[in-house]
């Protein structure tokens, strides 16, 4: 088991964004969390990768309970252990492909080896991209350089939320089997939020949100028909 979510509660003033969730998220699964907007999707993301405090409740990485540490342990821990992956690709535009996903390491100290950041945009296909700005490459390019980004520090966890929310179809299916393989092929764990019933049939397990609740889960084998046939249920 990589992540535990115990009883995560998350409020903002008379707002409870996360009503005591509770959650198992294994090593090597990819999960995919859908709900309405405003169900708290991101904010459960947010807890569930340290980028924010719970207000009750825990969340264990790895065995590492994120409530016993001080800022500094947290802000270790998310770069060392956990990838993170926007909607918006928040790549640094001064920057080049491999500079972008060599900047995890920097930002740790840690020396960025040319073949290690090769290697890590070799695995999203971008092997001959390294010297590309953000701007001189597609959506699904910049996407696959966050993806790469995200994995450089070999991290625990993965978090995207809505991974592939800006792309086309055709570029968000490439991005899509792309982090398939990775859970599939490196065993890596894996937590997305989606929209697309069609992203979220490539998940071994479907969570739905609502009102901060977990009111409902599939499991693989799963269908988009099947994911949006539950999607309507909720309406
Ligand atoms: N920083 C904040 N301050 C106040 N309220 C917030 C904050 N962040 C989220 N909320 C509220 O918490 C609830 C859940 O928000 P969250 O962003 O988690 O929803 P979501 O499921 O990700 O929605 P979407 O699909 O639109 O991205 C919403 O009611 C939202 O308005
Ligand atoms: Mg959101």
């Amino acid at each position: 088991m990589k992540v535990r979510l115990e009883a995560v509660r998350r409020t903002y003033g008379t707002v409870t964004a996360l009503d005591d969730v509770t959650a198992t998220f294994d090593a090597g699964t990819l999960t995919a969390i859908m709900g309405p907007s405003g169900s708290g999707k991101s904010t459960l993301l947010h807890c569930a990768a340290g980028l924010d405090r719970p207000t009750g409740g825990t969340v264990v990485i790895d065995g590492t309970d994120l409530g016993s540490l001080s800022e500094h342990g947290l802000t270790v821990l998310r770069r060392e252990r956990i990838g993170f992956v926007f909607q918006a690709f928040n790549l640094v535009s001064a920057l080049t492909a491999e500079q972008n996903v060599a900047l995890p390491l920097r930002l740790a100290g840690r020396p960025a080896a040319p073949e290690l950041v090769r290697g890590a945009l070799a695995r999203v296909g971008l092997a001959d991209r390294a010297h590309h700005r953000p701007n001189g490459l597609s959506g699904g390019e910049q996407q696959r350089v966050a993806i790469a980004r995200a994995l450089i520090t070999r991290p625990a966890v993965v978090f995207a939320d809505e991974p592939t929310g800006q792309l086309d179809t055709q570029t968000s299916r490439q991005v899509l089997g792309m982090l398939r393989a990775l859970v599939d092929d490196h065993g890596q764990t894996m937590i997305m939020v989606t929209h697309d019933p069609v992203t979220a049939s490539c998940a071994d397990r479907v969570i739905f949100l609502e009102d901060g609740r977990v009111v409902d889960e599939l499991t693989a084998p799963l269908t988009a028909e099947a994911v949006a046939a539950r999607m309507a249920a909720a309406c």
